[in-house]
């Protein structure tokens, strides 16, 4: 079954050879992109989509979220709008929520929450572990999710527990058993490693610990590093060979020329600068630098608390100073190539680029052109999502 998708506005492709093209048609063949051009020259298929003039774009690939979890921390937010500043404590907030909630309550709200992204334009999601903090729960954290996204990270290294005592248990024990009983347990669900290397949280060297200890057991690596300063998870990531390090938000020049010219994509995570009132993440230093950006929502209960990646985008241009070709291409080719996905793997096709071959994820906007996402901040854009060939939003 084949499906003509023609009267495309204004296309962005993320093929080099032709990132944007107007007046634009794509057939999609099954699950993924057979033919892609201006209108005029399209081919025949067995069904035709008119749209109207209005914008295509792949689907969003968000690579960074925290989507199992359970409870509300929208006090400590007020709190933080009043003046608190963010510490990484809160996470044993939802820690707590999060044990206390049945698997069928925790699986409704991943699921909830995936459906959510979805309708907002998002075809390709990461998701981590990280409230569960014991063997038991971040085993079953890492199960929920793989049944529910298509690519899960073993955050067991989010922050150290509390024990019975309500002190914090020794940080090396818990390392230890982060590297061992807990990274065998997770391992069946995940492919990627997490650590937030922070103070408050993971020292550069027990996160090189724990780093390590997933390499050897075959994971990816990625990296929460430089969020509440110079953290030393720049410099780690890029040593380590990680796919991605996330909320460079104080970064140095070092740190720049390091991801410049490295494979280490940089995630910066918008939405959660501004809940967090942080200094915004340098992503236009970091592009003209040379390195590879990716943007994602981070949605979780402390520090980000949505999934949608057009906000993300429209405040990447507004206020990180990115074009818009700039910016969607950080939240889908970014995105995938985070994930290293922009590139068929393992028998399934690329993700993140509207290209012969990839995966046909497509976001179709109820707008001419994607600059809207930026000049009309809010508005409910998303007009339409394909999703491996499938229109899943309409
Ligand atoms: O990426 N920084 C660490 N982890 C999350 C926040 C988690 C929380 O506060 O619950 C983040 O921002």
């Amino acid at each position: 079954m084949s499906e003509l998708l023609t009267g495309i506005g204004e296309l962005l492709t993320n093929d080099p050879e032709r990132p944007k093209i107007a007046d634009a048609a794509v057939v999609v063949e099954g699950e993924t992109i057979a033919w892609v051009g201006e209108a005029s020259q399209a081919p025949a298929a067995d069904r035709r989509t008119f749209l109207q003039g209005r914008a295509m774009l792949p689907g969003w690939v968000d690579s960074h979220t925290h989507l199992v979890f359970a409870g509300d921390r929208s006090a400590e937010f007020g709190a933080r709008m009043a003046g608190e500043s963010y510490a990484a404590g809160g996470i044993g907030v939802t820690t707590g929520a999060t044990r206390a909630a049945s698997d069928a309550t925790l699986t409704a709200l991943v699921g909830d929450r995936v459906h959510e992204a979805v309708k907002g334009g998002t075809t390709y999601l990461e998701t981590k572990t990280g409230y569960g903090l014991t063997v038991e729960e971040e085993a079953r954290a890492a199960r929920i999710a793989a049944a529910s996204v298509d690519e899960v990270s073993f955050l067991g290294a989010h922050l150290v527990p509390r024990g019975d005592d309500g002190e914090p248990v020794d940080a090396e024990e818990y390392v230890d058993l982060v590297c061992g009983p807990m990274l065998e347990a997770v391992r069946p669900y995940v492919s990627w490693a997490d650590v937030f290397c922070e103070e408050g949280a993971f020292t550069p060297e027990q996160s090189r610990r724990v780093l390590e200890a997933c390499r050897d057991a075959g994971l990816g690596l990625r990296v929460h590093g430089n969020q509440l300063g110079e953290s030393g998870g720049v410099a780690l990531a890029v040593e380590l060979g990680a796919a991605s390090v996330d909320h460079v938000n104080f970064v140095s020049d070092v740190d720049v020329d390091a991801l410049a010219g490295a494979d280490t994509v940089a995630t910066v995570l918008p939405a959660c600068d501004l809940s967090t009132r942080a200094p915004l993440a340098p992503a236009r230093r970091l592009l003209d630098a040379g390195a590879t950006v990716a943007i994602a929502s981070n949605c979780n209960p402390g520090t980000s608390y949505t999934s949608s990646m057009n906000f993300c985008v429209g405040t990447a241009v507004l206020q990180m100073g990115l074009t818009i070709v700039e910016a969607v291409r950080a939240a889908t080719w970014g995105g995938a190539r985070a994930l290293r996905r922009e590139v068929a793997r393992d028998g399934a096709p690329a993700v993140g680029s509207i290209t012969v071959g990839a995966r046909a994820d497509l976001h179709v906007l109820d707008a001419p052109a994607a600059i809207h996402l930026a000049y009309r901040p809010g508005m409910p854009l998303t007009w339409g999502v394909w999703r491996a060939g499938q229109q899943v939003v309409a």
